[in-house]
């Protein structure tokens, strides 16, 4: 039996919660299929800088390098929200993806059918959604050259250079390649220089790519047609903080913000975390969404460990929990029964271990 070392981050707020419930699938789908986790715990985020005063421990710096594969729940607190930017947690996660070089953040929406309902936008309008977002993850203004605030003047650099550009476009390319073949690059070139040398580039790299199809369009006009025509969308690159808001805007197509998971891949050990917050406002009370996070350990095993039959098995058991009714509260209506995080883990978790009967349609991982 084959082991893997997954360093475990499981952060603030529901983070540990929804962590659990990941790590819980992962080693029951492992039992079925002969592998096995060693699954180890580091401090980041808010939990971080109250045991060490810094959100990115040099422990867990040592640990993510080592493993094979970093597993991430959530960070952010709301009584460091004032606080000097290095001790903010979310200041430890943008490290974190700076230390492991992530350039690529995959975060895939899948409309699950038994969901279908759920969304606020009609059912004509979801039919054949299927988008992989790829956000570019360690550039941008989350990262660029000088910031400061004295009070009266506040400043972010926007800085783009090409290889950053090319190396995220590639991957966007290669998983059009697997996909429907169809590029959609967002920006503001009306307006921005790095927007300009954004479409440029993807324009090179796209005369590799003749078989993809690429279209440009402004970041306001792509938050529109996610709404208007998602359908249309097949693979979204785009910079770093368009791809924060609009991933946030697309999981309102697929029901909830808890469903999402996403994979921040490139040179070195991957990083796989679900797109929603730490949510403290119900952290602690059993009831947060725990399938972004499951999800998310699906898309490790795939890219990180090459044990596709495991992803297969929890995307599967994800899907039949859901047609089978299972219901955390954002997902749930009025007359639903509801449960709580660790039962909806539970339920997955008994099902990935049967290897999950029937592929459900809507449950396919993207092709990257
Ligand atoms: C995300 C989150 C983070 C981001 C925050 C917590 C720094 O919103 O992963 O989307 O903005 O990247
Ligand atoms: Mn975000």
């Amino acid at each position: 039996m084959t082991t893997y070392s997954i360093a475990v981050l499981p952060g603030d707020g529901i983070g540990p919660e929804v962590t659990a419930e990941a790590c819980r699938v992962l080693t029951a789908a492992g039992e079925r299929h002969g592998a096995r986790f060693e699954l180890q715990e580091h401090l980041i985020g808010a939990a971080a800088v109250e045991a060490t005063g810094t959100p990115l421990p040099d422990e867990t710096r040592a640990a993510v390098q080592a493993a094979d594969a970093v597993f991430l729940g959530a960070v952010g607190h709301p009584s460091l929200d004032n606080a000097p930017s290095h001790q903010r947690p979310e200041t430890g996660l943008l490290a974190l993806r700076s230390l492991l070089r992530v350039y690529a953040n995959l975060r895939p929406i899948t409309l699950h059918p038994a969901l279908a309902d759920r969304s606020p936008l009609r059912a004509e309008r979801l039919r054949g959604v299927d988008i992989l977002i790829v956000r570019e993850l360690t550039g941008g203004l989350y990262y660029g050259q000088p910031r400061s605030n004295d009070g009266h003047v506040a400043v972010n650099t926007l800085r783009y250079s090409v290889p950053e550009i090319e190396r995220v476009a590639v991957t966007a390319f290669e998983a059009a390649r697997g996909r429907r073949k169809r590029l959609l690059s967002v920006d503001k070139a009306n307006v921005l220089e790095t927007s300009q040398l954004w479409r440029e580039t993807v324009n090179r790299i796209a005369k590799r790519y003749p078989d993809v199809t690429v279209e440009h369009i402004y970041v306001d006009y792509a938050a529109m047609r996610l709404i208007t025509d998602p359908a249309s969308i097949d693979v979204l690159l785009t910079e770093n903080m368009f791809g924060d808001i609009l991933s946030d805007e697309a999981a309102v197509l697929a029901g909830s913000l808890g469903l999402l998971p996403s994979a921040s891949l490139g040179d070195g050990t991957g990083l796989y975390e679900p797109i929603h917050g730490s949510a403290p406002t119900i952290a602690g009370q059993d009831i947060a969404n725990p399938i972004g996070a499951i999800a998310s350990a699906a898309m490790l095993a795939r890219y990180s460990l090459g044990l596709p039959e495991i992803a297969d098995a929890i995307d599967r058991a994800i899907g039949l929990a859901l047609a089978n009714g299972a219901r955390t509260r954002d997902i749930a209506r009025p007359a639903d029964r509801t449960l709580g995080t660790r039962e909806m883990g539970e339920r997955i978790a008994a099902l990935a271990q049967q290897g999950g009967r029937k592929s459900p349609a809507g449950v396919r991982a993207p092709s990257v």
